[in-house]
């Protein structure tokens, strides 16, 4: 029989995740099938339960309500708790598990296919929402040199270096004037959405250092801001990838090969 999965956000057209999904079925010979599903946004919870109701074996969960899944699992992974945030739903009986695979995809993308190890590196996380706090508890893990998490308004950096220790935090004007270099800078705003450039300077970035743009597909002014800093920059594909691949073996065990997938996904790739 056919096992079903599908991702559930408003807005939800644009999504890559069937695609994603639907080469890792035909790569790995699973049997599913995966859709997108629109959620009303006072119908989320409604949409998951219909969803599992009707045979669903597991969702994935996007902007608007990876919060709001984290409400309604009855269980949760560790790193879904670190998170504060669900985008991995499995249906177990009468269970709904929550987990979070966004960290875990940022951070494979950055050591296994950009060669970029975090252990010793100074890195800067730009934000302090909900992208953020999903990526730091398995930043963390990787043993970075530093962690500084600058934000636009500082009292939400500094919450979240209140709950994750190792970490420290200051806003943006305090990161300029600083002048603290970084070797893997993250931009987790959403400022890259609404093309709005972050003040600050190409001092933020070490000799030889990365620039990571979560958001995926487009020129953003963060990306623009490496490339006139003469520094590699990366936007977030391969994180979409990566998350999508542990979410995939969260569900069925087995471990798509990302590579081919990535490829076929990138403008421009054969
Ligand atoms: P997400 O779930 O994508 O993280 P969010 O929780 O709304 O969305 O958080 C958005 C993040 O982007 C915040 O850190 C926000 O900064 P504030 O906390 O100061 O609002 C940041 N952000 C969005 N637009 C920005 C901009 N133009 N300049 C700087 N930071 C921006």
């Amino acid at each position: 029989m056919t096992d079903h999965y599908a991702v559930t956000g408003n807005p939800i057209a644009h999504s890559r995740s069937p695609t994603i999904h639907t080469l890792f079925a035909a790569q790995t010979g699973q049997d599913l099938r995966y859709d997108a599903l629109l959620a009303p946004f006072d119908g989320f919870a409604t949409t998951v339960r219909d969803f599992a109701a009707t045979g669903g074996r597991g969702m994935n969960v996007t902007v608007p309500f990876k919060e709001e899944a984290y409400r309604l699992a009855t269980v949760l992974t560790p790193r879904a708790q670190a998170a504060g945030a669900v985008n991995t739903l499995s249906f177990e009986g009468a269970d709904i598990r929550g987990d979070n695979t966004d960290g875990a995809g940022l951070v494979r993308d950055l050591v296994h296919n950009l060669g970029c190890p975090v252990e010793g590196r100074r890195v800067l996380l730009l934000g302090a929402g909900g992208a953020a706090r999903g990526v730091i508890q398995p930043l963390l893990e990787h043993r970075p040199a530093r962690l500084l998490i600058a934000n636009r308004t500082a009292h939400k950096a500094a919450a979240l270096a209140g709950v994750f220790p190792g970490t420290t935090a200051c806003d943006l004007p305090a990161l300029q004037e600083s002048e603290m270099a970084f070797d893997i800078v993250i931009n987790a705003t959403s400022s890259g959405l609404s093309d709005e450039a972050l003040p600050l300077s190409a001092g933020i970035f070490a000799a030889g250092a990365l620039a990571y743009e979560m958001v995926y597909g487009k020129a953003t002014p963060f990306l623009r801001l490496a490339a006139a800093a003469e520094v590699r920059g990366v936007d977030g594909l391969g994180m979409l990838v990566e998350q999508a691949a542990e979410a995939f073996f969260v569900w069925r065990g087995v471990r798509p090969d990302t590579g081919p997938v990535l490829r076929q996904l990138r403008p421009g790739s054969a």
